[in-house]
């Protein structure tokens, strides 16, 4: 730009936004908020270095940075005092989501609870298992009846009415805060539905709203984004963009009625920002960061996990740090191991879905082999400080075999060959398999298959087959005490089956995921007091857990460590706390395993299991596993 320093820079750039700001009435009123300038002191330079970088070449660059610093103080001086005492709270314990005490769970409002009131009811229910974190999926305005299951956003500012309205989504912000829930929703940041204001003003041809996305006249700048960009529902569309009525393409990564809006228009920055204050306002305590890998497009590139993603990310975070404090972002992408570390970072995305760690513990169960899964403690579990993995045994999506080829490759496996093995057992098409999965975006052009299914019919327990409940409380014993937030998709906790109605409705019978998108299995929450049924039976096991959890202060925040076991069925590892070790070990396999005394060889010859409450002696012959048990070991 000129030969002054970013520091300069942004000092003077800072000096113009304030003199226009105080040119009127609403601005002054800003700037006469101490507790908002002081924070903007410190965050603006982030944000004016980010602006300079992606839009410095337009000449109203700093008016736009004089917009957003408007949205932002409007948006801090309409925030309610319930919302800035928590923003105060969190500012004074900046590490109070790394607690051992949080637990989260997930789940559709209308197949969960109807409706908001629904949700609200069942409060007395989240209390009572623990949960400090609920991620409601995504619940705005949306097209009817094709929407992705919400991941297709009309507004921001409206909820589905079906589900109730936005005052009740604020009330129950409210409502689940006093209960000690952090409220969790999703920002899809990438897209809007086609039927957003912004996208039917731009299929009309309006050219500024047709600026918000990825619009071209004609197919020859699509086809070659094309040349390097991957498919993403090839069911739904093949490429990357799809035509409109008028004859223009438009970018659509997901399905036909998901446009891709175009970042390196500010305008977009700024009207995104708005809607992310607009929604912290409202209650919001993290945003799940939705598809964040695809927000910036480079020709000649896959277009994803650009720089320039981190750069939007870190500027939404500061925006955040100044206007909203205590929100927090989580960051959904995944993605190679390699990219899904580059989200996470204080000032970037504070929390990330954990999708190696979720596809490897189901890998592991497949080979009774946890030696891929041990490598990725080992190699890919160290994240920034003060950053927390969110690790979940099932989502709302499918499951990808996101593993590096590489790291497979050190293993003897062969990456593709591996994935071709995994996609067969998980669909039972493999000789043994205890697996009731469905295939999901099956693309026979590249091979690509990935896997739907809920986590009690993939662990074996819709084909009846023996273990399945000990292989579906070893998956949730790691994501309970790898480090992190623990996230339970509710239902699991009573072993919710694959739902196949979903074949029987026009809307979802191309979209396998929703088998595992089961509604509310009201019969099995009846048994679940009931230790002589199979949901009593896993609900004890995972309510024990949780307890496990939450009176074993070792497992607050941090990460593991991975401990090598000698025996490839046995995954191990460690959760070093101040004064002592907690030593987690599971078994994979479903015949007795056996570790060796010289693995304990550095350790007291006694240790307590947390989990049984015995003492082990490590000394005597080793220790033997039965199937897929678990120990974890306090010395
Ligand atoms: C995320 C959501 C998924 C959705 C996609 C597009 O990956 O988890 O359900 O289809 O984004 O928004």
């Amino acid at each position: 730009m000129n030969s002054l320093s970013v520091d300069q820079q942004a000092r003077a750039a800072k000096a113009y936004v304030f003199q226009e700001l105080a040119k009127s009435k609403q601005g002054l009123e800003i700037l006469q908020d101490k507790d908002f300038v002081g924070r903007l002191d410190i965050h603006f330079i982030k944000i004016f270095a980010i602006f300079a970088e992606l839009y410095g070449y337009r000449h109203d660059c700093l008016d736009q940075l004089v917009d957003l610093v408007t949205i932002c103080g409007k948006s801090w001086l309409e925030r309610s005092p319930e919302l800035q005492k928590i923003d105060q709270q969190r500012e004074s314990d900046p590490q109070w989501y790394m607690s051992n005490q949080m637990l989260g769970g997930v789940c559709y409002v209308d197949r969960y609870a109807k409706n908001l009131t629904g949700i609200k009811e069942r409060i007395p229910y989240f209390q009572d298992l623990g949960l400090t974190y609920l991620h409601l999926m995504p619940l705005f305005l949306s097209p009817q009846p094709l929407n992705d299951g919400g991941y297709a956003v009309s507004s921001y500012r409206e909820v589905q009415p079906t589900l109730g309205s936005m005052e009740q989504l604020r009330e129950l912000a409210s409502e689940l805060r006093k209960a000690g829930i952090s409220l969790v929703l999703d920002l899809v940041f990438n897209h809007t539905s086609n039927e957003h204001r912004w996208a039917r003003k731009a299929a009309e041809g309006d050219p500024e709203h047709s600026a918000m996305y990825w619009i071209f006249p004609d197919r020859s700048v699509p086809s070659a984004f094309e040349q390097t960009t991957r498919e993403i529902f090839p069911d739904d569309h093949s490429g990357s963009f799809i035509q409109l009525p008028d004859g223009r393409f438009v970018w659509s990564t997901f399905h036909h009625f998901q446009w891709d809006l175009n970042y390196s228009n500010p305008a977009v920055f700024r009207a995104m920002a708005a809607e992310m204050l607009y929604l912290a306002n409202v209650g919001v305590d993290f945003f799940r960061m939705d598809a964040v890998a695809f927000m910036w497009k480079q020709m000649n590139t896959d277009c994803e996990n650009l720089p320039e993603v981190h750069k939007l990310l870190r500027a939404f975070n500061a925006l955040c740090r100044i206007a909203a404090p205590s929100v927090l972002f989580k960051s959904e992408a995944i993605v190679h191991p390699d990219y899904v570390v580059q989200y996470i970072d204080r000032s970037e995305c504070q929390l990330s879905y954990n999708p190696l760690q979720m596809a490897l513990a189901w890998e592991a169960l497949a080979t009774r082999d946890a030696s891929m899964l041990s490598q990725a403690i080992e190699r890919r579990h160290n994240i920034a400080r003060d950053c927390a993995w969110v690790n979940y045994v099932r989502s709302h999506d499918d499951i990808g075999w996101t593993f590096s080829d590489e790291d497979a490759q050190e293993l003897g496996r062969n990456g593709t060959n591996h994935r071709k093995f995994l996609n067969a057992f998980f669909v039972n098409r493999y000789p043994g398999s205890f697996a009731r999965g469905v295939p999901f975006q099956d693309n026979p052009k590249n091979g690509d298959c990935r896997i739907s299914g809920t986590t009690a019919s993939l662990a074996g327990l819709e084909s009846m087959q023996d273990h399945a409940i000990e292989r579906i409380l070893l998956l949730y014993s790691i994501a309970m005490s790898t480090g992190g937030i623990p996230l339970i998709y509710l239902g699991d906790e009573v072993g919710q089956l694959n739902d196949y109605s979903y074949i029987n409705d026009a809307a979802k019978t191309d979209d396998s995921r929703w088998v595992n998108r089961a509604h509310y299995p009201e019969s099995r929450y009846a048994e679940r007091h009931d230790p002589h049924t199979i949901p009593g039976k896993i609900y004890a096991g995972i309510r024990h857990l949780i307890h496990l959890r939450k009176t074993t202060g070792e497992l607050a925040g941090g990460r593991a460590v991975g401990f090598y076991t000698g025996s490839p069925a046995i995954l191990g590892y460690q959760r070093p706390g101040p004064h002592s070790t907690v030593l987690c070990l599971c078994n994979f396999a479903d015949s007795a395993q056996w570790i060796g005394r010289d693995r304990f060889m550095r350790m007291p010859v006694e240790a307590m299991d947390l989990v049984s409450r015995y003492m082990i002696n490590l000394r005597d012959a080793g220790i033997e596993l039965r199937p897929y048990q678990f120990l974890w070991l306090r010395y």
